[in-house]
């Protein structure tokens, strides 16, 4: 009796499996619907080995888009034309007291001549804290600035603006602080343009 019930049961797995196919997923799921105490997981090499497959696709796909990223930047890339030309002793000179050729605070000046021009300067500008927005030898993002030009006056201004129902609308038509103020000087009050 025992005999012929596991004859009629190995009978009945061999057919499953010729219809179920070589699929092991499939042949999983045929076998695992008709008999119990089939084990519960395809075996663990398979599952490994589509995880691995599932996952280096996704890196890849990661990869592509982090790619696309990077050259999206460098494209925007800059490079100060004295650092580029690699004319390392137009700033540096070790001989001097902070190793460049003139104090850090007057060291763009120096080729920069001229460079205020306008009524209203701008804080940093005034004291040449040129660093607080520019970077001396080259930058990812375009004109030295060490962020992205829309994140720059961010840095510093974090305060509520006191006019704040002007500056609420045009933050809201999308406009940057660089559409109405200069960064650096102007002749109107609030270096506006
Ligand atoms: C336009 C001026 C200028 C030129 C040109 C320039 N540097 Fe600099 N460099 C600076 C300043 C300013 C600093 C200091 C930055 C600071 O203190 O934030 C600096 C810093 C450095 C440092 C310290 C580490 C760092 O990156 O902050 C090294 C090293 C250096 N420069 C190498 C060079 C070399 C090599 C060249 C030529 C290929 C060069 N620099 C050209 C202005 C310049
Ligand atoms: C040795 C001379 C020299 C010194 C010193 C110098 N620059 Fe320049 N800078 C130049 C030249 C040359 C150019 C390219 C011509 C131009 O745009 O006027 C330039 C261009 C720039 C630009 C425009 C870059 C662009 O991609 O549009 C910025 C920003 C700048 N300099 C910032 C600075 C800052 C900040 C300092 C001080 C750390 C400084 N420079 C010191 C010579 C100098
Ligand atoms: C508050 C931030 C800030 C400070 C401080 C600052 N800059 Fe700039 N600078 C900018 C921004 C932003 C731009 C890009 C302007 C644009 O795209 O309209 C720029 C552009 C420039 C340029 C190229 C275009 C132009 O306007 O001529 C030069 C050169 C320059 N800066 C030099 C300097 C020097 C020299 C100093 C220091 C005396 C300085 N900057 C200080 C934010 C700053
Ligand atoms: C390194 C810090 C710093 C950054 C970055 C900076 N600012 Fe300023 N800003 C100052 C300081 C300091 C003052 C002077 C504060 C004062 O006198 O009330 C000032 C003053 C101003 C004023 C005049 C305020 C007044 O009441 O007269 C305006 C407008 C302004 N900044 C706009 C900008 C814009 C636009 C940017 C981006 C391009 C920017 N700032 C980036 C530090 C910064
Ligand atoms: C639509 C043009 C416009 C844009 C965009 C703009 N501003 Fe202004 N901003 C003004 C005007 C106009 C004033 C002068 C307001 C007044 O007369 O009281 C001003 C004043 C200021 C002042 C001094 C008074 C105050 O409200 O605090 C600061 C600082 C300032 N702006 C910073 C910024 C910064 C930072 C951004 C970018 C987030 C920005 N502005 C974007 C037009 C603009």
């Amino acid at each position: 009796m025992i005999m012929k019930k596991v004859i009629v049961t190995c009978l009945l797995f061999v057919m499953t499996c010729f219809v179920a196919g070589c699929d092991p997923i499939n042949r999983h799921v045929v076998l695992s619907t008709i008999f119990d105490g089939v084990p519960s997981m395809p075996p663990p090499e398979q599952i490994c080995t589509e995880y691995a497959e599932k996952r280096v696709e996704e890196t890849r796909q990661e990869m592509a888009l982090e790619k696309s990223a990077r050259d999206a930047v460098t494209k925007q890339a800059s490079q100060h034309l004295p650092y580029l030309e690699k004319n390392c002793s137009d700033c540096h000179d070790k001989t001097k007291k902070g190793g460049l050729v003139a104090p850090r605070n007057e060291l763009c000046f120096v080729c920069h001549t001229d460079f205020v021009k306008g009524a209203y300067v701008h804080g940093p500008v005034a004291v040449g804290d040129c660093y607080a927005c520019h970077l001396p030898h080259n930058s990812a993002f375009p004109s030295l600035l060490k962020t992205e030009a829309g994140a720059v006056c961010a840095t510093c201004h974090r305060e509520k603006r006191a006019a704040s129902s002007l500056h609420d609308k045009a933050a809201a038509k999308q406009l940057g602080c660089l559409d109405c103020h200069d960064p650096h000087f102007s002749n109107a009050p609030f270096f506006l343009r």
